[in-house]
């Protein structure tokens, strides 16, 4: 069982399109994909789940889609959380989130603060999230730590240490659904030695069963981080 998965849920709107129905109905139904999936997940023992729900990117799109996201983000905030916390799930946001209203980033800090000390799965959001945005954002945060040391003397842990989940384990499995089989500046730093598993589903139809089938191929891969076969098999 990988500990920790990444998903790119893509395919929201291409599933309400095909069904002649608002993109917005799309992003609903996703929302549905996540709830089951968190609660699956963490019935198969997976530690930390982490999800792409809206990148530095996805501003671009027409203002109604972003309001409309930012007012599913809040609803889900207030009308979820406390049932992740009755089941022991610590949830996390990461991004910039000071490109968020008030509103949201207070519901943001309440989530956290109310989830932080449970010890079941990590349901991590990605938001107004970039793989490179959060590298720039470890060496500040390094700097600001380190006033009186140079760029020079860093390493790749300082870099970790500071990374966005640095607590937890680096992403084993990176699922993407919709078709798509490209990275998108999701966690870039975090996924250095990820599987990659790309399906055709589109994200709302996106299942427990087709979660197994992903996991059944990342139990299969042979991950010998830069090692030989021979050597990964003593
Ligand atoms: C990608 O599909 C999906 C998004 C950009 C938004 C993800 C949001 C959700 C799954 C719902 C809410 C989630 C949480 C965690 C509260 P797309 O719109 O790019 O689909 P397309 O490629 O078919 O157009």
């Amino acid at each position: 069982m990988p500990e920790h998965v990444a998903i790119i849920m893509d395919g929201n709107g291409r599933w309400a399109k095909k069904r002649f129905l608002p993109r917005f109905v799309g992003h609903q139904k996703g929302l549905n994909s996540v709830k089951r999936l968190v609660a699956h997940c963490a019935s198969v023992g997976v530690k930390a789940l982490t999800l792409f729900a809206f990148s530095t990117e996805n501003w671009r799109r027409p203002q109604d889609e972003v309001n409309k996201l930012m007012g599913l983000f809040l609803k889900a905030l207030q009308k979820e959380v406390s049932k992740l916390n009755e089941n022991n799930v610590r949830l996390l946001i990461i991004g910039d989130r000071s490109g968020f209203s008030e509103e949201l980033q207070t519901h943001i800090h309440l989530a956290e603060s109310l989830t932080e000390k449970n010890t079941g799965l990590v349901l991590t959001i990605a938001a107004n999230y970039g793989g490179r945005w959060d590298i720039v954002q470890a060496v500040q945060q390094w700097q600001l730590a380190h006033p009186d040391s140079s760029v020079a003397e860093m390493t790749e842990s300082d870099i970790s240490d500071f990374i966005s989940l640095s607590e937890l384990p680096e992403v084993d499995l990176l699922i993407r659904t919709g078709g798509e089989q490209r990275v998108s500046n999701f966690l870039i730093w975090q996924m250095a030695y990820a599987e990659f598993y790309f399906t055709d589903e589109l994200w709302p139809e996106f299942n427990e069963s087709s979660f197994d089938k992903a996991v059944s191929s990342f139990a299969h891969r042979e991950r010998r981080f830069g090692k030989t076969s021979e050597q990964v098999a003593q």
